[in-house]
């Protein structure tokens, strides 16, 4: 069986697992939780809880900080999909695993996907623990999720992406954030492949280029929801400032230790927008 027939056996039977799942619950949106940012997973009521060991074609997660694991439950009285832990393409250029998870959660009625990560800063005023929402991405990752046969049962060949992160969803949380006294900034995430951190070189380029963020993630995931007609909106969480701009040494513990910095605001801002979105 050729490869794009397993992904589309696989969506077909894990979308079908997570349906079941669901019960009465009409979930219309998903969320992935990015590196340090699982603790919103605490908040989720009366969670169904799937692994992805047990979703055919979901990706085996490697990374400390990622745990793996489909919750379908409430999170502030919102029916919502969490996905808590992703693949990353500093550890496959795969992209089928990813692929899988978006089209099934779609397939299982989520219109919308809620996207964060960890990343560094690359404008000081945007500060570490703080959170930005993103308006735009570039794709620095040197390979796009979509490359090889489409299938048009998902989505188009050739996808749109000016609108990639949908205006009336970050004017949406924008409001949310200012609401709840939480600082949103929002500027452009640039995804680097990874997994070394980047050169100050590298920084001052994306600098130049107009980011404000810099990751290893998210960008794909863009892609392929928007590919297959959901929504998108996206929080970062910021971590650090961009190699060369300050003193501190990166790490992915650093990452974690300073995400769980941000995570209450994050939380906070994610539970109250879901009901808005
Ligand atoms: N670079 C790339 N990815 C990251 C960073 C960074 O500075 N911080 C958190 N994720």
């Amino acid at each position: 069986m050729s490869e794009q027939q397993t992904h589309v056996d696989n969506v077909c039977e894990a979308s079908g697992k997570i349906i079941a799942a669901c019960g009465a619950l009409k979930p219309r949106i998903a969320i992935i939780l990015g590196s340090g940012l699982s603790g919103l997973a605490k908040r989720i009521e009366n969670p169904v809880t799937l692994s992805y060991g047990d979703l055919p074609g979901f990706p085996v997660l490697t990374v400390a900080g990622h745990v793996g694991e489909l919750l379908i439950g409430k999170l502030n009285g919102v029916p919502v999909i969490v996905l808590n832990g992703r693949k990353h393409f500093y550890e496959t250029s795969d992209a089928y695993p990813l692929k899988t998870m978006i089209r099934s959660v779609k397939a299982a009625g989520a219109e919308t996907l809620f996207l964060s990560n960890a990343a560094g800063s690359l404008r000081p005023p945007i500060k570490v623990s703080e959170l930005m929402l993103i308006t735009d991405h570039i794709n620095f990752l040197g390979l796009n999720p979509l490359v090889g046969p489409n299938d048009e049962a998902f989505g188009p060949r050739f996808v749109p992406v000016t609108d990639a992160w949908d205006k009336e969803l970050g004017a949406k949380v924008k409001a949310v954030a200012k609401q709840n006294g939480i600082t949103l900034h929002e500027g452009v995430y640039v995804a680097f492949r990874g997994p070394s951190f980047e050169t100050p070189a590298e920084i001052r380029m994306a600098q130049g280029w107009g980011a404000d963020a810099v990751g290893m993630s998210s960008v794909p995931d863009c892609l392929i929801a928007r590919h297959c007609g959901m929504k998108v909106v996206g929080v970062s969480c910021i971590t650090n400032m961009g190699a060369g701009l300050s003193d501190e040494k990166l790490s992915h513990a650093h990452t974690l230790e300073n995400a769980a910095r941000g995570a209450g605001a994050f939380e906070r801002l994610v539970t109250a927008a879901v009901k808005v979105l």
